[in-house]
């Protein structure tokens, strides 16, 4: 397969869309206070990259720094632990204001429930959210991962208690088996992408999502900044991107940036889905070998792709070496801006703007997608360096090139 640069507009449609009753300010401001009652709770920080953005041609970049966040290196707890709280909240016939993580985590509460077993597939780092959330509820938490997860990815999710392995499967097909595993033993399937039939958890999900959305448009309206032009937001199931698309959407109406969702050529279910514009979900099949580990799903969320439909405005596929070269600006910004050590699936989005800003052979998507030197450009870092060897084998010993791919 030759990897290529794609991109599907979408005309912003106005009149009657997707209605944004799951996620919106009020919403995000629930979710958020959620988060907050949790002691290793810290806003994640906001890096403005001001001289990255000189040398690439941009008004401005932000990057949201997903890697502080509790301490697990992603940003993927946001939604494993909203998801629970909310489905122990409703067990307990309570709202979840009621269930701060001191409650949650409380042995009345565990009495109370009984013990659970919450079961998730995962490439590693929704994973290791839920698994670090069922241990903090001393619950049990069983872990499937597909083929070719990272040992490392695996080790974190064992260390938090989990009974944790890796199948002989891929992501999609790692869900259907934790599906069935929750049937048959009546365990709790907390998973981060929606199907029919299966809905209320993965819209938590998405919503526990927002906090990071959130935070970011409070931290750039402290730094006097208004409304990013841009946002960029790189996708597996689309969960992530529906929450973040869709909180700007409510945030800011028609005047809202101009969203790009972000994928692999090898995993580009979305981008598929957008180019045919039918109505129908396109699936991507078989190994999706791609180094964004986090991207490689086939199959888009439900709930994420009713949002993207309604509010994206672009959909991108792109090269493996992308991820590579983000990776590489971001750990090794110029003089003056702050390192943000960003992952394979975090560093996606910048690598891919980078590239379309310096490679003149990628003028026109530069024209179609309004970037320029006056663009004020927003990405979500969305993990660090949670596969290490991976990560100093592409910054450190230069794998997955990029500078004879810029030579086309
Ligand atoms: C680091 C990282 N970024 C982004 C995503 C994409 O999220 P979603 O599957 O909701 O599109 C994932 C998913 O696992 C991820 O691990």
């Amino acid at each position: 397969m030759t990897e290529t640069f794609k991109m599907v507009e979408f005309e912003r449609k106005k009149g009657d869309k997707y209605p944004l009753d799951i996620i919106n300010e009020e919403v995000a401001k629930e979710v958020k206070s959620f988060h907050e009652s949790f002691p290793m709770y810290t806003e994640t920080p906001l890096r403005e990259m001001k001289n990255l953005a000189k040398e690439i041609g941009l008004g401005s970049i932000y990057v949201k720094d997903e890697s502080y966040r509790f301490g697990l290196n992603a940003f993927k707890v946001l939604g494993g632990s909203y998801a629970i709280g909310k489905y122990l909240a409703d067990k307990l016939n309570c709202d979840i204001s009621e269930m701060p993580y001191e409650k949650l985590i409380s042995e009345e509460v565990r009495e109370e429930l009984g013990a659970m077993v919450f079961v998730t597939a995962t490439d590693g780092n929704h994973g290791r959210g839920v698994a670090w959330t069922a241990n903090q509820l001393k619950q049990k938490s069983v872990v499937y991962m597909p083929k070719g997860s990272a040992q490392e990815r695996l080790d974190n999710i064992i260390a938090e208690g989990a009974d944790a392995s890796i199948q002989d499967m891929n992501y999609d097909e790692a869900v259907r088996l934790a599906n069935k595993m929750a049937q048959e033993k009546g365990w709790v399937m907390v998973q981060d992408t929606a199907w029919e039939g299966y809905e209320d958890i993965p819209t938590w999900i998405i919503q526990g999502y927002s906090t990071m959305g959130y935070e970011a448009n409070e931290q750039l309206k402290k730094l006097g900044e208004n409304k990013p032009t841009h946002i960029f937001l790189q996708a597996g199931v689309g969960s992530m991107a529906a929450a973040i698309t869709g909180l700007y959407s409510a945030l800011y109406g028609e005047d809202r940036p101009i969203i790009t969702i972000v994928e692999p050529n090898k995993a580009d279910c979305l981008y598929r889905t957008a180019e045919a514009n039918d109505g129908e979900l396109r699936f991507v099949t078989g190994n999706m070998d791609t180094i964004m580990a986090g991207l490689a799903c086939g199959e888009p969320c439900t709930i994420g792709w009713n949002i993207l439909k309604d509010y994206a405005d672009n959909f991108i596929s792109c090269p493996d070496y992308t991820a590579a070269e983000g990776m590489r600006m971001l750990g090794n910004p110029p003089r003056g801006d702050e390192r943000v050590i960003s992952g394979e699936s975090g560093a996606a989005p910048l690598g891919c703007v980078a590239e379309i800003m310096t490679n003149e052979n990628l003028k026109w998507l530069r024209e179609k997608l309004q970037l320029n030197e006056n663009s004020k450009v927003l990405f979500f870092s969305t993990e660090g360096d949670t596969d290490k060897k991976n990560y100093y084998d592409v910054v450190w010993n230069g794998k997955y090139p990029s500078y004879e791919k810029k030579q086309f």
